[in-house]
């Protein structure tokens, strides 16, 4: 038993652990800040929620402790699972709680003798109210411990009755799901091998009908980008929990005596205004750690969906000289760069430069696109190789197999066995010659596949593998400080905060068609800062789905993100030129808004209207895309209602962006075509403001600036 309860407090969240007689420290409340709360008052909060002795039931009061298991009478999804090949006890009852606790930190400790275990959890509250917890189980025991899971769980309020997750697709990463919560378990499990386009990204319980803006809302997420589960559960005794943690195949943890296993952190929000809440916590914590704080975003152009594989060094000269008129600041070389890859089927694995393709290696390229006054960045796929291959000629006992033959080809490619000393020397030997040779300031790191059938030394392998993974980038990027990474996996497959630590931005989507980005960026904005998601304007008709946008919504639609472009340019007429070079110039402007700014959904009646804003910490400047992504209900928008300023600042509004898009429908007079309206912010945010009637699939961009800030 914990000698005392302990009160974490931080950016407007309350965190209390309280001892139990029996079960240990129990999370006893997480939500709103409670306010400071001194010794006599923390028992007496204790005191208040002690649980009573119900019929039928165990003869003591059932604690829930941190780390709950059958051991202690817990009957919900146990936090620890497995077992000894030699026998012995399998549930830990633990004893012996200790309690670390330090500011917001609090490490606990505790120990099963007769099961040979023991454990410790480390919680801690960010200074924005963001909590998070994992868990190190040890074997203390003499013979082997089969690890089969390790589950951290946050309790949230009974309130909470109805439950939001995500799944998805390649091309639909991150739709949303929700249901009422009842009793029993809804349980999210992900076996790609990578993080996975249907991953779960947030676990949100809430009050009846939270939304963007309204509603008591409990979040977890997994940081993991290996197999992973998480789950809701809700007892019938009571326990309404939110849990998760690493998807372990059949033995693919043994701990020999000493060994230890830690889990990934659980990372729990709150808020008790609706969605915008959660991530006006989480954005400024995943911004304070990434690799690269502060957010330097250059406009990109990235080569894929202009070249494919078609790449041929003039052409490519042509395409940077063209996104340097246009004010790119970054080109990436996409897929297609490297020996024998002339499609999919082959090279991976061969990373050198195509000597046929580039006879003196990139230089003129590199020198080129440098000499233009653009970053150099560069795709690669170092997980991955293809059959034919110099690497699979060479070495084929290097491919992850599970069996004889090797798993079902996936896009025609296996996966290097990363755990593999030389296999894993051999990748990173070349990547670091491609990061010394040239002046490469960005990879564009993919992983294209699941692991399926994955065994290393006769074990699972996904476990080793990103852990693996990890090392990799952890060891390039300390070679390479300014080197920046995205985390792409056939589009948004490897979304997760761990990989978030390692990486400067992910890539959300191979779709670039502007209806579906709508969807995809604004959920996948849950979790992800916006200056960390790559919004690229692709060419009018979009290449996934076939649906034709005009430039407008298009790059309104990639406006407040990492923007960027994937169309070739170097074929635009002269208005597409001059419109784009205007959308580019433009999200220069917002940009820093971007990086710093509160991401905000002002909710519409209409689900035509999709809102998305950013607005300044000091609420002075914001900037919203109002899109339409079908036709409205009414014949034009109803007035929509903005978010997030300040009720008594007089604001001046105006649409920005440039205006070559002929109108498809007749927009009649409105407050746009006088140019600029100020009002109190409270006019914005309660009686709002009205747009023309307008064609779907189009969009407008209004900036609200408080009139002080005019220049
Ligand atoms: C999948 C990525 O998501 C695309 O953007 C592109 O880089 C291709 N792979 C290249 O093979």
């Amino acid at each position: 038993m914990i000698p005392d309860s302990v009160h974490l407090c931080g950016g407007g969240v309350s965190v209390v652990l309280t001892p139990s007689p029996r079960a240990g420290p129990c999370l006893t409340y997480w939500g709103a800040a409670l306010g400071p709360l001194d010794p006599s008052e923390l028992a007496g909060l204790a005191e208040l929620r002690r649980p009573g002795i119900p019929q039928s039931a165990l003869d003591d009061p059932r604690y829930v402790s941190v780390l709950p298991t059958t051991g202690s009478g817990f009957t919900g999804t146990p936090a620890v699972e497995g077992w000894r090949p030699d026998g012995g006890s399998t549930a830990p009852s633990w004893t012996d709680w200790t309690a670390d606790a330090r500011g917001t930190q609090v490490v606990l400790g505790c120990h099963d003798v007769e099961a040979g275990l023991s454990a410790r959890v480390e919680l801690e509250l960010t200074p924005t109210g963001v909590v998070r917890l994992r868990t190190t189980l040890t074997n203390t025991g003499p013979g082997d411990y089969v690890v089969n899971a390790v589950r951290t769980i946050l309790p949230v309020d009974t309130a909470a009755t109805e439950l939001l997750d995500l799944t998805g697709r390649w091309c639909r990463e991150r739709s949303p799901q929700r249901h009422r919560w009842q009793h029993g378990t809804w349980l999210r499990q992900t076996r790609h091998g990578r993080t996975g386009h249907d991953a779960t990204l947030l676990m949100v319980a809430g009050t009846p009908g939270f939304s963007f803006s309204r509603g008591s809302v409990w979040g977890t997420h997994v940081a993991w980008s290996g197999d992973h589960t998480a789950y809701a559960e809700r007892t019938p005794e009571g326990e309404v929990l939110l849990g998760g943690g690493e998807l372990l195949g059949a033995g693919e943890v043994v701990l020999a005596g000493g060994g230890d296993y830690t889990t990934p952190w659980l990372v729990g929000v709150f808020a008790d205004d609706g969605l915008d809440g959660l991530s006006a916590r989480l954005h400024p914590w995943v911004r304070a750690a990434a690799p690269h704080p502060g957010g330097r975003r250059p406009v990109v152009l990235n080569t894929w969906e202009a070249a494919y594989f078609d790449q041929d060094q003039h052409r490519l000269t042509r395409l940077a000289d063209a996104a340097a008129d246009l004010g790119v600041e970054r080109f990436v070389l996409d897929d297609g760069w490297f020996a024998g890859r002339r499609s999919d089927r082959a090279g991976l694995g061969d990373w050198i430069v195509d000597p046929d393709r580039y006879p003196e290696g990139l230089h003129p390229l590199v020198d080129h696109v440098v000499a233009r006054g653009m970053e150099f960045g560069l795709w690669v796929e170092p997980e991955m190789v293809n059959v034919d291959s110099e690497l699979a000629r060479r070495h084929p006992d290097w491919l992850l197999r599970g069996r004889s033959r090797l798993p079902e080809e996936w896009r025609h490619q296996h996966v290097l066995d990363l755990q593999q000393p030389a296999a894993y020397a051999q990748v990173r030997d070349l990547l670091l010659g491609l990061l010394s040779e040239y002046p490469i300031r960005f990879l564009k790191w993919d992983h294209n596949r699941d692991l399926v059938d994955a065994l290393h030394d006769g074990r699972p392998a996904v476990h080793g593998q990103t852990l693996a993974v990890y090392a990799l980038m952890d060891e390039l990027r300390s070679a390479h400080p300014q080197v920046e990474i995205e985390s792409c996996a056939s589009g948004g497959g490897r979304v997760d905060l761990e990989i978030l630590t390692r990486t400067d931005r992910i890539w959300p989507s191979d779709t670039n068609d502007a209806v579906e980005r709508q969807q995809i960026q604004r959920w996948t904005g849950l979790l992800v800062p916006p200056e960390m998601i790559g919004c690229h304007v692709g060419g009018p008709v979009a290449h996934t789905t076939g649906r034709t946008h005009r430039l407008r919504f298009r790059a309104a639609t990639a406006l407040l993100g990492h923007f960027g472009i994937e169309w070739d340019v170097s074929g635009l007429v002269p208005e597409e030129s001059v419109e784009l070079a205007a959308w580019v110039a433009l999200h220069k402007q917002v940009r820093d808004l971007v990086c710093s700014g509160t991401v905000v959904h002002p909710e519409h009646p209409d689900p035509a209207v999709v809102v998305t804003g950013v607005v300044a910490p000091d609420r002075r400047r914001g900037v919203f895309v109002i899109a339409m992504v079908t036709a409205t209900l009414t014949q034009a928008p109803t007035p929509v209602t903005l978010k997030g300023l300040d009720a008594e600042a007089a604001y001046t509004v105006r649409a920005l962006g440039p205006v070559s898009d002929e109108p498809l429908i007749d927009l009649g007079t409105t407050w746009l075509d006088h140019g600029e309206v100020v009002v109190p912010g409270s006019v914005l945010m309660r009686s709002g403001l009205r747009l023309p009637a307008t064609a779907p699939e189009s969009a407008y961009v209004i900036e609200v600036l408080a009139d002080s800030d005019l220049s």
